[in-house]
């Protein structure tokens, strides 16, 4: 079976893990800071500007409780996105506001946000759907010109750019990414926050140590406070040794694995082009590591069973929010219901290759053709 995603692990990988089990001290520590300074070295930020926490899900948890919102104050998210996204908002005590998404970015675009102005939004989570990041600039005009906060889902975007050469932007924003198993780069479990604001930062390293003050600073120096001041609800959403090793490892790799990536979705590029049932949703200009590949195809479901029966696994990113009981809404979503029937996302990682990547553009072209 060619597997739709994957963690890609070598010697480095066993190695920097199993220094970590060697050195006895599993929980947040030293190994812990040092990939957090990695990280800013990787994004050209402070490390002040970034904390890591243990999943993508808990850095956008962290990310809406460090913005001190009266509670339930409304937060938008996109239909089209993981569940991870609306659950950060309910699991905050906010009200989400769930909006359709543009179809040819299966994003919110700018001029959806302008509508919101006015609605009692303050809050948006923009999901960067695929890995790209498509009209940043539009986006956080539109979010600053509606006094809405911008919370960028870039759980599946490490290391795409926002702004020319920057990974980062620079902004009053707030960026929340994953390293969890299949993402761009793994810690197993794991995920980090960065913002331009310090004061939200702060606020997070107490909130993933249980909202204990101060703790990320013995941490750094293998110990723990035993006398301290917790003045806020906290979560145990600390980054471990052992995922903070993997990380560090994984991190050490990402140019490789970004031009593997790349190279691979320019092969789908080159091969699907000519297939007038099939339409790439890949925006190059605005990956600079692609995530996920996602194509609009006619037949989707006939096309996915036809895959999967010649070892072919495949998703679809993402059944609408709107469709959850928990998601409460009654709204029409007209564009994420035909997104929905249309979108396929066809196997990518970095253990793929281009044999395997032509096997299944010829499985698509015969199953058009017959
Ligand atoms: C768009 C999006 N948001 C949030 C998450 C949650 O990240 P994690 O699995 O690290 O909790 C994911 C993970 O798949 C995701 O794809």
């Amino acid at each position: 079976m060619i597997r739709l995603s994957k963690c890609s692990i070598d010697e480095t990988d066993y190695d920097s893990v199993a220094g970590a089990l060697r050195s006895e001290y599993l929980g947040m520590g030293p190994l812990t800071i040092e990939f957090e300074q990695k990280l800013a070295l990787f994004l050209n930020c402070d490390p002040e500007n970034l904390c890591t926490v243990n999943t993508g899900t808990s850095a956008l948890h962290a990310a809406i409780e460090s913005l001190r919102l009266p509670k339930p104050s409304k937060i938008a998210v996109p239909n089209i996105t993981y569940v991870a996204s609306l659950q950060s908002i309910l699991m905050s005590g906010h009200e989400p506001v769930i909006v359709d998404v543009d179809p040819k970015t299966l994003e919110v675009s700018s001029e959806t946000i302008s509508h919101l102005n006015g609605s009692g939004v303050v809050a948006l989570i923009h999901v960067h759907h695929s890995g790209k990041i498509v009209n940043y600039e539009n986006i956080a005009d539109a979010c600053k010109y509606a006094g809405i906060t911008l919370i960028n889902d870039a759980a599946q975007s490490f290391g795409s750019y926002y702004l020319k050469d920057n990974r980062i932007p620079n902004d009053n924003s707030i960026v929340c990414f994953s390293f969890d198993g299949i993402k761009n780069i793994t810690c197993g479990e794991g995920g980090a926050v960065f913002s331009n604001n310090v004061d939200f930062i702060n606020w997070i390293k107490d909130f993933r140590l249980l909202g204990v003050q101060n703790d990320t600073l013995a941490r750094s120096r293998g110990d723990r406070s035993f006398q301290f001041n917790v003045k806020d609800t906290g979560f145990r959403y600390h980054l471990s040794s052992i995922n903070a090793a993997l990380g560090l490892s994984q991190l050490a790799r990402f140019d490789f694995f970004a031009k593997k990536r790349l190279e691979l979705v320019a092969e789908y590029e080159k091969q699907l082009v000519m297939l007038d049932k099939v339409q790439s949703l890949y925006h190059p200009q605005c990956t600079a590591c692609p995530h996920i590949y996602v194509i609009w195809c006619e037949n989707r479901n006939e096309l996915r069973d036809f895959l999967n029966k010649n070892d072919v696994q495949t998703g679809i990113h993402y059944q609408p929010l709107s469709y959850l009981d928990v998601s409460n809404t009654n709204s029409d979503f007209p564009n994420s219901e035909k997104v929905f029937q249309h979108i396929l996302t066809l196997p990518l990682h970095v253990d793929l290759d281009a044999v395997e990547v032509t096997k299944i553009c010829e499985l698509i072209r015969l199953f058009y053709s017959s």
